[in-house]
């Protein structure tokens, strides 16, 4: 089957053509373009992603960008499907995306399908670098870690294409306790990638800072304690990094902040994740979202799959933060067990959950 993804939840516009085959038994993929436009530079002025400027760059690319990845795609036939990111994300964001494939189905008389775009980051593991059939399977039952700029999710997956939300977090996301730490350090936006590459020259037991609910008897999270502690730690140290010119010695303590940082991040992640993988007798981890590039944290869940002898999955490069092929994959995977909409009742959902299948 082949599939055209597209996804404008956030500020990543982005067109993918995928082939897809194996049903819900052993999905494969083949990638055969994945074109994304990232809005990166514009909200990085801003210091976070502005909605209606996110919605207005989409407006604008879309095009471009479903046009270039159609010509890199090469297909000699038209699509079987056609899927879109409907939620959750940012409406005005969402809307264009979805606009755009409901007239894109309504002209081409290709079936459109909504994704939820979790539930794509869980199955952008099962995807190959562009141009080979994805060999990945997934054991179950399976838990999966989707940790993002707007969520820090774990769920439980009976089998391809169901899963049940067993933890959340209370406040913020993990990514976004990145990025607003960030702005803290008088690091740019998003912080995720720069507090990664500082903290890689630092030592991450340089300074003590909290897990929160790292000891609650839940699968829950909450991220804007440790962001506190680090407004709290510079405060009361009177340290700012926001200067323009730091010494050396400060750049290295800056550095010693960031690793020490994700450390704290990553303990809490790690031992939640593991101890739900024990409660419901994982086979698989799945960890998805683009706080999934971290080095630490991936490091971390490595380490800590080797010493369960747990298979711990990463999304391969260019299938960590957002894209649209694990949007194409994970609608393959809606559309097999059953999902069905048409591009007169397909409508954006900001807040869109993920539907245990059978339910
Ligand atoms: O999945 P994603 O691309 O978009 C959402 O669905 O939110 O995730 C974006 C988040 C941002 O908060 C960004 O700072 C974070 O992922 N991120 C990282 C890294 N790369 C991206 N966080 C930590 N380390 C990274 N290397
Ligand atoms: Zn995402």
């Amino acid at each position: 089957m082949l599939i055209c993804g597209i996804e404008t939840s956030c500020d990543e516009t982005a067109v993918s053509f995928v082939e897809a085959k194996g049903g819900l038994k052993r999905p494969q993929f083949k990638v055969l373009s994945n074109v994304v436009s990232s809005q990166v530079k514009l909200h990085a002025t801003y210091g976070g992603v502005v909605p209606l400027l996110a919605s207005r760059e989409h407006a604008k690319n879309i095009d471009r960008v479903f046009k270039l990845s159609l010509s890199r795609a090469r297909i000699a036939k038209k699509p079987d499907l056609i899927c879109v990111t409907s939620g959750p994300g940012l409406m005005p964001s969402l809307r264009i995306g979805v606009m755009f494939a409901r007239s894109l189905s309504y002209f081409s008389k290709i079936p459109v399908l909504g994704v939820n775009h979790l539930e794509a980051h869980m199955y952008a593991n099962l995807l190959a670098p562009a141009g080979e059939w994805s060999r990945q399977s997934i054991a179950f039952p399976a838990l999966s870690l989707v940790i993002s700029g707007g969520h820090s999710d774990l769920y439980v997956l009976a089998e391809c294409g169901s899963a049940r939300q067993i933890g959340q977090t209370r406040d913020d996301a993990v990514g976004e306790c990145f990025d607003k730490v960030a702005r803290l350090l008088g690091l740019g936006y998003p912080g995720g990638p720069i507090i990664d590459a500082l903290g890689k020259q630092g030592n991450a037991f340089a300074y003590e800072l909290p897990s929160p609910m790292l000891h609650a008897n839940n699968f829950d999270f909450s991220f804007s304690g440790l962001k506190t502690a680090m407004l709290y730690f510079l405060r009361d140290n009177k340290i700012d990094f926001c200067k323009k010119q730091l010494s050396a010695k400060q750049k290295q303590m800056r550095a010693d902040v960031c690793a020490s940082f994700e450390r704290a991040a990553s303990r809490v992640l790690v031992a939640k994740t593991m101890r739900a993988a024990e409660r419901f007798r994982a086979k698989t981890i799945l960890i998805g979202g683009g706080v999934a590039a971290n080095s630490f944290i991936r490091s971390d869940f490595e380490q800590a799959g080797a010493r369960h002898q747990l298979p711990m999955l990463f999304p391969q490069k260019g299938y960590i933060t957002d894209n649209a092929a694990m949007i194409a994959a994970a609608g393959y995977i809606a559309h097999c067990r059953g999902d069905r909409t048409t591009w007169k009742n397909l409508e954006p959902d900001a807040n869109l959950l993920i539907r245990e299948a059978g339910r």
